[in-house]
């Protein structure tokens, strides 16, 4: 196997964290591999903010009830869409999709990098999207899809064997 499939093969959600600091150029390099995801329409709608002081983590883990591990990891990123950057019509919910591969991308440089992360859900939860836009001032247009803290973990993670071989289909159903 290659380092790209067991990178993948081996990524789980970790959910608690040293307390060592993460190197803004490695969650930095994280966002650059985000934006190296796919989009449609190549419109990359996405902004990253890096949150790496201690009193902001503690408060967005204290509001986002999914999210309490976030209180004690060392930085996180947040996955925001900006709708000053989005398509029109019906084509403007591909964003959804575009930070998500963006996400995902991140999740997985994480991985490689030996840290681990766990996506936490804010949109479509209006009551999560306002609290992380309260907490990191974020403007009207910029709409957050994710938390993601990330630390180095502070234990070992099996990974879980998802493969369901009744869910491939081959031509038709
Ligand atoms: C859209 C989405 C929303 C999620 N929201 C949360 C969340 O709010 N809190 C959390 O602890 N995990 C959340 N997760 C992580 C999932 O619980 C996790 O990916 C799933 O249990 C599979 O485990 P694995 O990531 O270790 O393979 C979310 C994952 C996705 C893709």
């Amino acid at each position: 196997m290659n380092n790209v499939l067991t990178t993948i093969l081996e990524r789980v959600s970790v959910r608690s964290f040293k307390e060592d600091k993460v190197p803004r150029e490695d969650l930095e390099l994280m966002i650059k591999a985000g934006m190296a995801a796919p989009s449609a329409v190549n419109k990359q709608p996405w902004e990253f903010i890096i949150v790496d002081s201690s009193a902001l983590l503690f408060e967005l883990g204290s509001f986002l009830p999914y999210a309490k591990m976030t209180k004690f990891a060392p930085a996180a990123i947040v996955v925001c869409g900006n709708q000053k950057n989005m398509l029109d019509g019906w084509e403007e919910s591909f964003w959804v999709q575009d930070c998500s591969a963006a996400t995902q991308n991140i999740l997985l440089t994480v991985e490689s990098l030996s840290y681990g992360a766990v996506w936490t859900a804010i949109y479509p939860d209006m009551t999560r999207i306002h609290i992380v836009k309260r907490i990191l001032d974020l403007p009207h247009h910029i709409i957050p899809l994710n938390v993601i803290p990330i630390g180095i973990p502070e234990q070992n993670y099996n990974h879980k064997d998802k493969f369901d071989p009744s869910k491939i289909h081959y031509n038709r159903w």
